[in-house]
């Protein structure tokens, strides 16, 4: 707990860091070239308009520029596992972590696709009784939107959900603080899985753009 009540701090510490980066090491990275760097790195599994189709892989639509840096960080520090990403951030410079994520945070939340069949019913309602009662409203919001470091969860893809919430709860993903360990450190897994069930196909628009 000590441990990583001290990582929140180091890792808040670099990030301010990051943020007092002069403006003048900044100034070869243009919004444009993030952008072109994006379509040509990050596109093939996070989509081209940032709503992945492939499994397991996050949409980062609609997400909030200072979550994306956060975790883009902890990737790089190896301090949020998986390969995959690990690979792509462990060779970025400040300066890309701040470009990537400020392009992320302009890319407009996409929808779901409509899914196969019409949800279950009882377990939307489930689900989003277990969301109220665990608070997850409280920190993500109503509509599901987030903000600042709270990500953007409302129709994220369901099997992501699944897998980050348990890997939240078993400790493989520490994450920025202890914010998400504790919140569900008590939910039993088939909770969770409903919860996600929900919050996958959650009937908000996902209307507010990232950062407002
Ligand atoms: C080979 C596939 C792949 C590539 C290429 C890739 N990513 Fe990822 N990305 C993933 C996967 C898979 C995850 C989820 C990791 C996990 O938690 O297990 C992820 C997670 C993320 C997250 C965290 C999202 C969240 O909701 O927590 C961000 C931000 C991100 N990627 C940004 C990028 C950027 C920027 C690039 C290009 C520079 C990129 N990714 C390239 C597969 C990829
Ligand atoms: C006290 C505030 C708080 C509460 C309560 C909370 N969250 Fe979070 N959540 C966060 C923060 C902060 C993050 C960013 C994770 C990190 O620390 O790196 C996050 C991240 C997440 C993620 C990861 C998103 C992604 O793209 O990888 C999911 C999923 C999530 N929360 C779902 C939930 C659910 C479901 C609940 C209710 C059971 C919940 N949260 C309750 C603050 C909270």
């Amino acid at each position: 707990m000590r441990g990583q009540a001290r990582l929140a701090i180091s890792v808040a510490a670099a990030l301010l860091g990051l943020a007092a980066l002069p403006a003048a090491a900044q100034a070869k990275a243009t919004p444009e070239s993030y952008k072109q760097r994006f379509a040509a790195l990050c596109a093939a599994c996070h989509g081209a308009n940032g709503r992945s189709d492939m499994p397991g892989t996050p949409a980062l639509a609609g997400q909030h520029s200072f979550y994306a840096i956060t975790q883009l960080f902890l990737f790089r520090e190896g301090r949020r596992g998986n390969e995959a990403m690990t690979a792509v951030a462990k060779t970025m410079s400040d300066q890309d972590l701040r470009g990537f994520s400020e392009y992320i945070g302009t890319l407009p939340p996409v929808p779901a696709p409509p899914p196969a069949t019409p949800p279950d019913a009882a377990r939307m309602a489930r689900g989003q009784a277990l969301a109220q009662e665990h608070r997850c409203v409280m920190c993500h919001g109503s509509d599901l939107s987030g903000g600042q470091q709270v990500a953007r969860i409302g129709q994220q893809r369901e099997d992501y959900l699944q897998m980050t919430l348990r890997e939240f709860k078993s400790g493989k993903r520490p994450g920025y603080t202890q914010a998400m360990g504790e919140a569900v450190s008590q939910i039993p897994p088939e909770d969770l899985d409903t919860i996600a069930y929900y919050v996958a196909r959650f009937p908000g628009a996902p209307a507010k753009p990232a950062g407002k």
